[in-house]
């Protein structure tokens, strides 16, 4: 199973860093009846970006739920030498692991890490790297999705940089179908659109969801939006 299984065509995925932690796995649920399939979970180091967030430790209380559900969890690692987390995400139900081209010098041996695991990969990239040496690196490593950031990683509730749909392009372009591309940061009714048009199938969306009174309808307003 990976992320050719997983996407019915687009997928719009809950981002739990901008969850109520308090009430996170009744969140959880009330998205996943909702028709959420995949929820995306971001780990900070506190190095690779200023804030330390969410780890294994409470992946593996949520992922359960979860997959009983029916869905997946999809790791955006915003570490420093993250294939260190691997074993310990997988441990703790992850399904996959996105790490960042900035934080991985030898791309190729990070993949066989992941996939020695069973772990699908994907690759992500900060708003001032290059598209194009990104998508080429996600080639020539083989990754299974690549995530372009319309925000610079840290935190949830920016606004979305504009400038990210030429890099969508250019990353849509360069990659073969069967490679996904993610978009993360700032994503809301009034532009998701506009990002799939621009090549994208997987959308993150943190405070466009949990920033609502009524999650369900956010969910299913972003979905509206793409049909
Ligand atoms: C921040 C994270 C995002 C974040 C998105 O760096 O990678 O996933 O939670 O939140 P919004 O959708 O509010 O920008
Ligand atoms: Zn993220």
């Amino acid at each position: 199973m990976g992320w050719n299984d997983w996407i019915r065509t687009v997928e719009v995925e809950p981002s739990l860093y901008a969850a109520d932690f308090s009430r996170l796995g009744e969140q959880i649920e009330v998205l996943l009846l909702a028709g959420v399939r995949i929820f995306h979970f971001d780990i900070g180091d506190g190095h690779f970006v200023e804030p330390i967030t969410i780890g294994p430790i409470v992946l593996q209380w949520i992922s359960p739920i979860i997959h009983e559900g029916g869905g997946f969890v999809d790791c955006h690692l915003m570490t420093e030498t993250p294939e260190k987390h691997f074993a310990a995400i997988k441990r703790s139900g992850g399904d996959s692991v996105t790490v960042h081209y900035e934080a991985c010098p030898d791309l190729s041996s990070v993949v066989l890490d992941a996939r020695a695991l069973d772990l699908q990969i994907g690759l992500a990239f900060k708003p001032e790297t290059s598209p194009a040496y990104a998508a080429h690196a996600a080639l020539s490593g083989r990754v299974d999705m690549v995530l372009v950031m319309s925000i610079e990683p840290g935190y949830s509730g920016q606004e979305f940089m504009p400038e990210a749909y030429d890099r969508i392009r250019t990353v849509r372009s360069v990659l073969p179908p069967q490679v996904h591309v993610q978009v993360d940061g700032g994503i809301g009714p009034e532009n998701i659109k506009s990002v799939r048009d621009a090549g994208a199938s997987l959308f993150v969306a943190g405070s466009s969801i949990f920033g609502r009174e009524d999650l369900p309808r956010a969910y299913r307003h972003l979905i509206q939006e793409l049909a």
